[in-house]
Formats: C-alpha cells, structure tokens, sequence
C-alpha cells in the first residue's frame, strides 16, 4: 500500500485500501499525465501502455490525452487548470517533470484547512512540474488515506524566474476519466432547503457548480460526484470531488468529443488574479477525491470517515456535545437577563445542558439594522452584565454559549462610524446593504485584530464555553481599501484565507471551545469550515420534514455529527407546518441534537416529552455520532417515506430512523431492507421485542409497525445478541 515509483515505466502507483490511482511521465519532454483511477490494481507497472498520442513530437493537439493537470495554449481545449499572464503578455504553458518526493504522512497547507494524517494511515507524493521558458513551478501534492480509500490532491505553484508572474487561475486537481453515461450528483438548495440531491446526466459540454458570492453558499455546493448508470447506494462506480475550501469555487465536468469526461474542481477564477514576485509561492486548497465500486453509500462513509479522523479538530470531535437551548426562535431580539434565566431554568429542569444566547446581546441591537461590530455587551439588555448571567447559568449546572457574527458591520454601527473604510465596499458607489449590513475588511490586519480582541474580550469576561460564529450575507462590491488597484483580484481568497486566520486564532486562544459555524444556516456548510468547528448549523429551517431532505443531502458527504439539528416550536418558523413534537426529536436525533424555542411557553406535554428526547439522546448519540451511517430510503425521491440507519463500526448495534412522511391508505408496509449488519449476528430489535437475524433483516428486511396519520417516525434499536 501506499505510493510506490516505477523508475523504468516512469510511473507513480497510488494505492489505498480498495482503490489505485496511477499516473506517469509520457514522454522525453516530460509530459504528466493520468494514467487510471479506479478499483485496486495488482502490480507496479503502467497497466495498458501509455496514451496513443505522440507527445514528443507535438505531430497532434493534446486534446484527446488525458492530463494530470492540464495547461493552456498547448492544444488542449479542454477545461485547463490553471492560466497566468507574463510580462511579456503570454499565456501558454508547457510544464515538464522535474523531479518528485515520495514520504509518510501529509503535510499542512499553508493558511489553508486540510486534512492531516500520521505517518501509519498516509502517504504523499510531490511531483515538481517546470515551465523553464514561464520560469513557473507547479507541484502536484496527492496524498492516499489508506484506511478511507481516498486520495486528497493539492497544487503549489512557484514564480522561479525574475519577473512577476500573474495567476488569472489556478485550479486544484484533475481528472480525466472514460465514459460510463455518468449521471453528476450534485447539491443544490437556497436558504431554508440546503443541499438537496440533485442528479442529471452528463451530457456534452462542460457542466457543473459554481460560487461567486465569496462563500461556499446556500446554492449549490463544492462537491460533484460521477455515479455510472444505475448506481444504487450499494452498486456501480462513484467518483466524487470535493472541495475543502469556504469561497468562491468551481467544479467542471465535459464530456468530451472522445467519450471521456474530464473533473476539475478548485478556486473560481472569477475575479481572481494572483500576483506572484519572484519566489512567491501560492497554494490551491485541497481536493479531496473518492471512488467507490460499491456505490453511493461507499462514498459517503470513506467521506464521513475522512472527516471525523483527518479534517475535524479539538475537544469535541469525538465526544458527545452538550444538549443546547438557542433563544433564536424563542425571543429573536426582544430578551434580558430576566427572560433568558427563566428559559435557562425550565431547560435545566428537563436536562437541556447549555444556554445559547443568540443574535442582539451587544451594541445597540434591537433588531438586524444596527450594530454589527460593536461587540460590547448591552447592558440594558443583559442586566447585571454578562458574568452575572453565566455565573447564574451554570449555578443551575449550564454552560453557557453565545453569537457573533464577526465577518460583518453595519453601517449604523460604532465600528463603521469610526472607520467607515474597514468595510468591503467600491469608493462612490453606494454598497449593497443585504440586511443592512456591509463585509468587514478583514483582508486588513487591523481590521481582524479589531474583531478579535473585541470577541476575546466578551469571551474572557465570562465562563463561555460554546460561539455560534455566524455570516449572514454573500460578498458584494468587492474592493479593498487596504490593497492596490493591482491586487483587487486577491481579495476574495484573502478573504477567505482572513477568515481562516481569524477562526485559528479563536480557538488557538480558547482551546476547549465548542465552536459551530452558521451562515443564514447552512450557507457555508463545507468541509473548510469544519476543520475549524466540529459542527455547523445546517439550516435555519427546523421543520422536520425538509430536514429529511437536508439532511439526507448533507449526510450524502458529512458525518451526521457535523449537522447542527434543534428541535424548534410549530407552526414551524421557517415554512408553517406542524409536525408531532415527537418527529421533531427524532429527526433532530440524527445530528447535534439541541432545542431551539421558549420552554417556558411551549404546551406542557411538549415540554413534558424533553427528558424522554434528552434520555434518546444520550442513549444513542455514541452511535449516531461515530457510526456507520446507511442510507435506506428517501423521501426525496419516493415522496411517501425516508429510513437512514446508523451500525456500530463492530456491528453489534444499530439504529434505524423511519419516517412515514405521508400515510397511504390501505398499502401494504414498505420493505426496509436494512445494510451494513452482520449477516452471521441475530439482533434483538428492541421496538419489536423480537430476535431477527442479520441476513433476515438485510435481504428480507426490518418489519416496519404502520402509523396512523402523517410525519410519524419511528426508530428500531437493534442489538447483537450475545
Ligand atoms: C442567521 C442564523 C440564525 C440566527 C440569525 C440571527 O439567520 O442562521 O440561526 O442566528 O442569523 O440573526
């Protein structure tokens, strides 16, 4: 296992667990190009021979060759990854090998999330291209996760010549792959329905998703993945790109004139420009790529695995999380010390673990038009000041949480009174003011210093113990004043790269802090931000049964310990419809699992049921949380019902959600054909009070007991019977 070099074939072999990735060098020119990625091969040698085209001669285009990491001008029309300027004004790129590294481990990107590994479980190859005449240096770093079958890619791009060096793009990794009538998987949404699955063909042309709004966004998502024809969660071929970065991004399919389809995922190069001195270097984020000969479910645990053991951090992200109360939907601007006490002491009562104090605790924050920036406690709000209020808090045995939204200020705001120039608006030109507020400069160091210690401040005033770090709008209007007219096209990337900074420093100053990223929900729910945050609020809207569909579309590719979930009031806040508080548990139960809503005026048999849904929650979140998550049936696509499951990583307990979204008359019961059990185990299914074997319960399937009415759930303990 890991990467072996084939000094005669001049191959390079990646291989992991299941999978083998397997590049070469062409030709006496030195082209790289992508040899395979698929299935596990035996051997070291190039399997088939290189590709028919005679690069060394240059007699034909490269646009039939499949490339490692394709560059313009030189005949492959093709998407390209990356695109410069010289001084001289050229763009063409003809890069060379030049040398590689093979070793253990992985290493950090600079100012980038990423993820890590010891020196057991990774290995990395580094494979130095050259364009002498450029002067420019790409290094291709691919890195195999052995235990997760999967590979991550990187690119390093240096200026080695005595001339700045613009980059107009620098995408992070490529893949050039044969035609299997591939359908893209992809997930799209808008604010309140996140990450739906959305699956189309790939035709023609070149097709995919994209951010220019400066964040990952509600809409569409950095991820893309190729399932062949007919691809069922436990069948066919997947290949899945997914990108760990929190900005502007694309992911490009096309199919191609010669019936193969070439991926390429990275940063957009929308307003991107790059300037590279001499020596400077720049690093794309990274790809993490995916293949799975055993279907869609394969893909999304090798991600799940990934995430939980080599991108999330901290003291968190293997534990259990506190129970949370968020005053959001309880209170939304109008509370006090007064009020939030009262919520805190009923939440307690029924074993909620932490009191989240939301949006309006600072400033003159009355309602979303002011305030943003001013990151003082109000204290006509907070009366008797914030420590009183934490130390009442946990006297009844809370912790104690609270909001910032740091990337922001509002023009009606001290901050921007006093510096109207630390906001990300073009001179002379009135900004867009998307819930009447403008992005903080954060690209300029006094302005991130500003925010950091005005948060520090509040944090070390009190015993705080959890930040919900919100960013509620996209970035428009995008200029600097802190950069010359020569760099505006680096400021989305600083941004991101300011932000990163910023969350480092946080929980570097704060190492046991529960952090939890939000943005309008779950409009920047992506892989970078959870190298940060062991969690990320999914959405705003509560609402079980769109949370069926986010959350299966965010469970497609992260661990459900990542899906911030609050059981909130009904009618719902976000869509109006009510569901039994007792669905609302449930569902909720597939992630974080929290209470968003006044305890103290919901209907008592609500409030009655909390230690019952506190009880479910710390009898199963060890599994939930570190479990193999299996998805059964989708409501999505079947409009009537929608069953997950989640087995213990030794198989000897499971738990299966099933939710009868829409009653149907006189129909027999659905087939739950259960995944991932022991075939040779018999499971005692608590529910049911009934021992069923593992193979019964997987080719026959879980006898489902019917509902009478609509959104009911349901769960099915099993338990291996010794
Ligand atoms: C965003 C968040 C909500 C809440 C509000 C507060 O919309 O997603 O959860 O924090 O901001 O303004």
């Amino acid at each position: 296992m890991g990467i072996i070099y084939n000094e005669k074939d001049r191959i390079f072999k990646l291989d992991t667990k299941k999978t083998s990735y397997i590049l070469g060098v062409a030709d006496d020119y030195g082209h790289v190009v992508h040899i395979y990625y698929g299935k596990k091969l035996r051997g070291d040698s190039n399997p088939v021979g290189m590709s028919s085209v005679d690069y060394k001669n240059k007699h034909w285009f490269f646009d039939g060759a499949w490339m490692e990491y394709p560059t313009p001008g030189i005949g492959d029309f093709r998407e390209h990854c990356i695109e410069i300027k010289t001084e001289e004004g050229y763009s063409t790129l003809e890069c060379a090998y030049d040398s590689h590294k093979i070793y253990k481990g992985k290493p950090k990107l600079a100012g980038l999330p990423a993820t890590f590994s010891d020196e057991d479980t990774c290995t990395t190859l580094e494979l130095v291209m050259v364009d002498k005449l450029v002067g420019l240096e790409i290094t291709l770093l691919y890195s195999a996760f052995e235990d997760v079958d999967v590979i991550t890619r990187s690119v390093i791009v240096r200026n080695i010549d005595t001339k700045v060096i613009k980059l107009t793009k620098v995408l992070s990794a490529c893949l050039d792959i044969n035609n299997d009538n591939y359908n893209g998987i992809t997930l799209h949404g808008s604010w309140g329905r996140e990450r739906h699955i959305q699956k189309r063909p790939i035709g023609h042309g070149r097709q995919g998703v994209a951010s220019e709004r400066g964040v990952s966004g509600h809409q569409d998502h950095p991820f893309m993945a190729l399932a062949s024809a007919g691809a069922t969660q436990t069948t066919g071929d997947v290949y899945a790109m997914h990108l760990v970065y929190s900005g502007n991004y694309e992911i490009q399919c096309e199919l191609t004139q010669h019936d193969s389809i070439r991926m390429v995922a990275g940063i957009s190069p929308y307003n991107f420009e790059w300037t590279l001195e001499p020596e400077d270097t720049f690093t794309a984020p990274e790809v993490v790529m995916v293949y799975s000969a055993e279907g869609i479910g394969n893909m999304s645990r090798n991600l799940h695995d990934l995430y939980r053991e080599h991108l999330i951090r901290g003291k968190y992200r293997n534990t259990k999380r506190p129970i949370l109360i968020n005053n959001w939907e309880a209170t939304y601007f109008d509370f006090d010390t007064d009020k939030l006490l009262a919520i805190a002491k009923q939440a307690s009562e029924v074993g909620i673990e932490m009191l989240v104090v939301d949006d309006g605790w600072f400033g003159n924050r009355f309602d979303d038009n002011r305030a943003l920036g001013d990151w003082v406690v109000n204290e006509d709000k907070i009366k008797g000041g914030l420590k009183y209020l934490v130390d009442e808090v946990n006297k009844l045995g809370m912790k104690f949480g609270m909001w910032f939204e740091p990337e922001m200020v509002c023009p009606d705001s001290d901050m921007y009174r006093a510096h109207p120039d630390w906001a990300i608006e073009v001179p002379g030109r009135d900004a867009v003011r998307c819930r009447n507020q403008y992005i903080a400069d954060i690209t300029r160091k006094e302005v991130r210093d500003y925010i950091f210690d005005s948060m520090c401040k509040v944090l070390k005033s009190a015993n705080v113990e959890y930040v919900k770090w919100d960013m509620n709008r996209p970035l428009t209007d995008i200029y600097s004043a802190g950069l010359p007219a020569e760099k505006q096209g680096e400021l989305y990337h600083r941004y991101v790269l300011a932000v990163y900074e910023l969350q480092e420093r946080l929980i570097t100053e704060f190492p046991d802090l529960l952090l939890e990223n939000c943005s309008s929900g779950g409009g920047r729910f992506d892989p970078g931000m959870l190298y940060y945050s062991p969690q990320i609020w999914t959405s705003d809207n509560a609402d079980a049964i769109e949370r069926l569909c986010i959350q299966e579309g965010t469970a497609l590719i992260y661990p459900l310990s990542t899906m911030g979930a609050h059981v909130t009031d009904c009618p719902n806040h976000s869509i109006g419809r009510t569901t039994p508080f007792d669905t609302r548990g449930k569902v909720a139960l597939a992630g974080t699992f929290g209470y968003e809503l006044d305890v103290t005026r919901i209907p008592e048999e609500d409030r009655q049921a909390i230690p019952g849904q506190v009880a479910m929650y710390h009898k199963y979140n060890d599994l939930v949380r570190a479990g193999d998550y299996y998805r059964i049936a989708s409501f999505a696509e079947n409009a009537q019902h929608d069953s997950y499951m989640v087995v213990s990583k030794d198989k000897t307990e499971a738990l299966v959600t099933f939710v009868q979204v829409i009653a149907i008359a006189n129909h027999g019961m659905p087939v739950i054909k259960l995944q991932g059990l022991n075939e040779e185990y018999t499971y005692h299914v608590e529910e049911l009070d009934r021992d069923i074997n593992g193979d019964v319960l997987m080719n026959i399937g879980l006898p489902i007991k019917g509902e009478f009415g609509d959104f009911k759930a349901s769960l099915y303990h099993l338990k291996k019977v010794d």
